[in-house]
């Protein structure tokens, strides 16, 4: 099966440093000292996940009851989450019809007296126009915030995204063009409105354990043969520990210390998940929640984001900053990979390559088409599936405005956010990762060919 992601780094010394027992305590240090030198930041602090870097980050405004902060309603709901739970409260605007990001011009349209801060948002490996919302973001007096999730090395000018805004965010998931599993990083390159260094609470660093046991809980709620979980298919988790005994044996012995539930009482719990139809909700709460409770300290689990809001372990951060220095040839390869596909599409008719700004240098994470009849794009992705490749819609399934379990707590800039709404029906997401052979890439591109 290709995915719609995986880890594109050598995936045996990925998991070679994740057995390791001694991976030095230093690590965290180690990589945050590489982000601030990237990136010239006063700050970098490495996260448990991305969302908990936004979490760190309203604390940091501090974001106050009632405050609003403006984003596209095409992102993920962890962020508009986050927001949520420091008081705040998410604008969504629109997408540019046609495109999948929201510029100056449409951030502009969710601005009130009670805005604090916007967020740029780039997309799949595509720069969003951050210059320009920045300056939008000053002449109004708000923080500009970067989302910079899919946008690990995509350059605006020559310029690292993640250094427009006063601050942004990294993410190191599964989807991402560097994963440590989960993953994320909070960086500040301008301290005169975010103040001094990003506190997190003392205790929480994320232990090696939880680490592993995040691992294997992916790994099971991710079983293809299992999952009913129309959004957990296509992560890499299963695929990652069946490929990689040293990570199994790591967690049984752990298992048989009576730390995290073995192999055999996870599965029980799995069948009941599929037994009595229950979703993946019942499993994060039953299962996902009590596990992560049983290694440490982590708060009731919440439902989309980080149970814990913790600093990055050493463990975790040792792969990452391995990743992070050896990242150049892989993007170059993934990008040999979307120009040879888009060198193929050429004269498609069946719709477009959705784009990102012109002075961008992108840095592909998957190649986001817009096809351009819905129905379509669900046919292509049936099609590619029974092929045994993900050829995804997108990993958020919903604009945020659809998310019941956002309703009445998110304002939306106008009544409707119809470019958003066509844009998620038409968007197909084509991996690019090292598991896409330039033989899959010819199958893909001639499976685009027949939706026209
Ligand atoms: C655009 C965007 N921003 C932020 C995040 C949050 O990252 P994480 O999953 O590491 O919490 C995601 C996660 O998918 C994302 O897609």
């Amino acid at each position: 099966m290709i995915l719609r992601n995986r880890p594109d780094l050598d995936e045996n010394q990925w998991f070679a440093l994740m057995a390791q027992p001694t991976v030095s305590s230093g690590a965290r240090a180690l990589l945050e000292a590489e982000g601030r030198r990237r990136f010239g930041a006063v700050h970098y602090r490495a996260t448990h996940r991305g969302s908990t870097a936004f979490d760190v980050l309203w604390a940091q405004l501090p974001l106050r009851p009632g405050d609003e902060v403006v984003m596209s309603t095409l992102n993920f709901v962890g962020v508009a989450d986050s927001v949520v739970r420091a008081g705040g409260v998410p604008v969504l605007v629109d997408v540019a019809p046609g495109r999948l990001m929201a510029g100056a011009r449409e951030l502009a349209a969710g601005i009130t007296r009670r805005t604090r801060a916007v967020i740029a948002t780039h997309l799949f490996g595509m720069a969003c126009d951050a210059p320009a919302i920045r300056e939008m973001a000053d002449r109004q007096g708000l923080v500009c915030i970067e989302d910079c999730a899919h946008a690990l090395g995509v350059c605006i000018d020559n310029q690292p995204v993640g250094s427009f805004g006063q601050a942004s965010v990294f993410s190191f998931g599964f989807e991402k063009h560097l994963t440590t599993g989960r993953g994320g990083a909070l960086l500040i390159r301008e301290s005169n409105r975010l103040g001094a260094e990003p506190r997190l609470p003392a205790s929480t660093r994320e232990s090696d354990l939880e680490v592993l046991l995040g691992a294997w809980l992916e790994y099971m709620g991710s079983d293809p043969a299992r999952c009913r979980h129309p959004f957990r298919l296509d992560w890499t988790g299963h695929e990652a520990i069946r490929q990689h005994p040293s990570l199994r044996k790591n967690l049984m012995s752990y298992a048989a210390r009576g730390m995290v539930p073995d192999d055999r009482a996870l599965r029980a719990c799995w069948n009941r998940v599929v037994a009595h139809q229950r979703g993946w909700d019942w499993w994060q709460r039953r299962v996902v929640g009590p596990a992560y409770r049983a290694v440490g300290r982590c708060g009731p689990l919440q439902k989309y984001v980080a149970p814990t809001v913790a600093a990055m372990g050493d463990l975790r951060a040792a792969v990452c900053r391995h990743e992070l220095l050896r990242q150049p040839p892989i993007c170059r390869e993934r990008r040999r990979r979307s120009d040879r596909l888009t060198e193929r599409l050429r004269s498609w008719t069946g719709g477009h390559i959705a784009p990102g700004i012109q002075h961008n240098d992108s840095q592909p994470l998957q190649l986001p088409l817009m096809v351009a009849d819905p129905a379509r794009a669900w046919h292509l992705t049936g099609l590619a599936r029974a092929q045994g490749i993900i050829i995804g819609p997108s990993p958020w399934g919903l604009p945020l405005h659809h998310y019941p379990e956002l309703s009445g707590k998110v304002r939306l800039a106008a009544p409707s956010l119809p470019a958003s709404e066509q844009a998620m029906q038409r968007l197909v997401l084509v991996p690019l990762h090292a598991g896409v052979t330039d033989e899959v890439l010819e199958r893909i591109a001639d499976l685009i060919q027949t939706v026209s």
